[in-house]
């Protein structure tokens, strides 16, 4: 879906939205006829309340609205999808959060049938558009990439989002394709060849050689049945989004490059399907892996932590400043944190609490969880070095991401993100489908990161 109808840099023939708290409205100068016609309503600012103000000639002027508690974020979501189509500004300052918000409420996912909703466009100043259009045309991309049934976005898919991307802010692109991962990916490969569509990883490179090392992995796992520890039903159904961490990274390698900051960026999406076929890896395989150490495979399912090693060791070998993984990694991590809150770990102190604050900042949740090597034991093979997930149910999380961190360099600054990618239910702005998580959070960190490793 096109972001960029949600917004206009020009305010002529716009109509006002005046947003106001339940605490202020009692006191707001305001006309008598205009007071009148609030208060026949019932009016009381409470959150998503509005009334709309007509001329004498039936057009409308301007439209209230109540944003409760000071909720302006909800308020800016409420009213996106509720007044009437047509062009609107604001003379009040809102967050960036509050400004996107409008555009994401109104995001609908209608490439499978026709649309025609209501367009309710925002008028922003010049510096606002530009910023807030390219944050949203990430965002939304981020949405349609998981949105889209695995039927089309398979690992071919995510080839051809790549390329798009790649063509459009001159990157270039690099695709390891079925046999040929056999040997330098042997995991990548394993989890991915009983697919009729052969696993690829994708690299994408980008930006000058002077400028800071940034390398993205996203878990591309177009669509997960478990492989031979198949899934059941219900765990099933959803799995188109688990391709969703290299959504996250496509997305936000969209929107560094559109910005052009001054970051060299390595992308690497290890793209496949978990099916189920006559030479489907098993329970009980021995996998060894990029950088030699040898997996036994517990379960099938624990497919996505396979395939994001192989790539977390191949980014690994460029010695980047910083290296980030987003993954819908485990179904521990939202027992763990919920559904909303994207799960990070770090081998960083400061990296984490950077970005932590850069989260809050922005209300982009991430919660830490601890890289805590006790829990190692539980992957404890009797046959090879490690095992590629527990017999038990506890901590799951943190046992995956103990898993990936034996295939990062020990000096490099990583951060691994497992998340949702989902919203389970309709809220105002977070339509129900594929979610852009955690990298509102990494975008205003990284911002504050160019300008501390480089200066610019
Ligand atoms: N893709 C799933 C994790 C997942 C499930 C994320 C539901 C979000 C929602 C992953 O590949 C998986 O199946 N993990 C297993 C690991 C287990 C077999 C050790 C899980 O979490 O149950
Ligand atoms: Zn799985
Ligand atoms: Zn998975």
């Amino acid at each position: 879906m096109d972001a960029k109808k949600f917004y206009q840099s020009q305010r002529e023939g716009a109509r006002s939205l005046r947003f106001i708290s339940t605490q202020a409205w009692p006191n707001w100068p305001m006309n008598e006829q205009e007071k009148a016609v609030t208060q026949a309503q019932g009016f009381e600012a409470r959150l998503g309340e509005m009334v709309f103000i007509y001329s004498a000639q039936g057009q409308l002027e301007h439209v209230w609205v109540g944003a409760g508690g000071e909720d302006y974020d909800q308020a800016m979501a409420t009213a996106a999808t509720k007044i009437p189509a047509g062009i609107y500004h604001c003379d009040q300052t809102f967050s960036e959060k509050a400004l996107l918000l409008w555009s994401l409420a109104q995001y609908r996912f209608d490439a499978y049938r026709k649309s025609n909703l209501p367009v309710r466009c925002l008028a922003l100043d010049q510096a606002q558009y530009t910023r807030i259009t390219l944050a949203a045309e990430a965002l939304f991309w981020v949405r349609d990439l998981i949105n889209t049934p695995a039927q089309d976005m398979g690992p071919q898919g995510l080839v051809h989002a790549s390329r798009r991307l790649a063509k459009e802010f001159g990157a270039q692109l690099e695709i390891t394709e079925g046999d040929a991962l056999e040997q330098h990916y042997p995991a990548i490969h394993a989890v991915g060849r009983a697919a009729a569509q052969a696993p690829c990883l994708i690299e994408l490179h980008w930006g000058h050689a002077q400028h800071p090392r940034l390398a993205l992995v996203g878990k591309g796992v177009c669509f997960d049945s478990g492989g031979l520890d198949l899934k059941n039903a219900s765990g099933m159904r959803l799995m188109k989004k688990d391709m969703g961490g290299a959504a996250q990274v496509l997305g936000l390698a969209r929107w560094i490059m559109a910005q052009n900051l001054p970051i060299r960026l390595h992308v690497l999406i290890p793209a496949v399907e978990n099916a189920v076929s006559g030479n489907a890896y098993r329970p009980g395989d021995v996998l060894r892996m990029r950088n030699q150490l040898t997996v036994e495979i517990e379960n099938t399912d624990a497919e996505g932590r396979l395939v994001m090693a192989d790539a977390l060791v191949k980014a690994c070998e460029s010695k980047p400043q910083l290296l980030m993984d987003f993954s819908t990694l485990t179904g521990a991590a939202r027992i763990a944190v919920g559904s909303e809150i994207s799960a990070m770990f770090s081998n960083d102190d400061d990296l984490a609490q950077a970005l932590q604050r850069h989260a809050d900042a922005v209300l982009d949740p991430i919660w830490r969880l601890p890289l805590y090597a006790p829990y190692l034991s539980m992957l404890d093979s009797s046959i090879a070095d490690m095992m590629n997930a527990s017999g038990s149910s506890y901590g799951g999380a943190i046992t995956a991401a103990l898993f990936l961190e034996k295939f990062v360099t020990e000096d490099i600054p990583w951060v691994h993100f497992d998340m949702m990618a989902w919203n389970m239910s309709n809220k105002p702005g977070r339509p129900e489908g594929g979610e852009a998580m955690a990298i509102r959070a990494v975008e205003q960190y990284l911002q504050a990161w160019c300008q501390r490793v480089c200066g610019k």
